[in-house]
């Protein structure tokens, strides 16, 4: 990957599935992706709670990790090109926000620039059951230019780990994002 590329901005919100943002900052780092992180602090608490991590994980890479609460950041700004976003885990309450365009943290805010801007948006809400409410947040998102990719694993290939399983969402995040990989096993019909 080339170092000059437009970073992408990677996000974890407070729904349970941290292993799914973990599993997808992981394969694009060691894709060499420019990345933009945040956590919001529900998030980093379930990344404690699910895996035993922190934010601190995604720091001692190097990255660049940004405080949710401020909004002096680069990727606060249309003006400041990226090559997409991904919220993952998304919870309810920030597809909410974002299908609102409150904008009220860091998160909702390069959100909302991606929308504006015709970028790239990945949301990968994981909850269950959905209400109305949900699944109408999920349709203005998505006629709003955003992709819903559920936190949905497919078990056609037998994955035996909770890591395989989040794999498989990783690679299906890095599909849409156009990202060469090989991250999860791809279907070849009946053999
Ligand atoms: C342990 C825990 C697990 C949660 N799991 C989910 C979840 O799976 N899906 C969801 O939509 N919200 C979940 N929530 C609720 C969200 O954290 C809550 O809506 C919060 O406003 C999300 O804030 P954030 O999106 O800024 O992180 C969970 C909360 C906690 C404390």
């Amino acid at each position: 990957m080339n170092s000059k590329a437009a970073p992408l901005v990677l996000t974890i919100s407070g729904a349970s599935g941290a292993i799914y943002g973990k599993e997808i900052f992981d394969r694009l780092h060691k894709a060499g992706v420019p990345l933009h992180v945040v956590v919001t602090a529900t998030a980093n608490k379930i990344l404690g709670d699910e895996l035993d991590l922190d934010e601190g994980y995604f720091k001692k890479t190097g990255v660049m990790v940004c405080d949710n609460a401020r909004y002096d950041y680069p990727i606060a700004s249309g003006s400041f090109l990226t090559s997409g976003m991904v919220v993952a885990p998304c919870s309810m309450g920030c597809l909410a926000r974002i299908s609102a365009g409150i904008s009220g943290d860091l998160l909702e805010r390069a959100a909302d620039v991606h929308l504006k801007e015709r970028r790239p948006l990945v949301l990968v809400p994981r909850e269950t059951p959905l209400s109305d409410i949900h699944l109408e947040n999920m349709l203005r998102l998505s006629r709003a230019g955003a992709v819903i990719l559920p936190a949905m694993p497919a078990f056609t290939h037998r994955p035996q780990t909770p890591q395989e399983m989040a794999a498989f969402i990783a690679g299906r995040v890095l599909d849409i994002l156009k990202i060469p990989n090989d991250v999860a096993p791809r279907y070849k019909g009946g053999e």
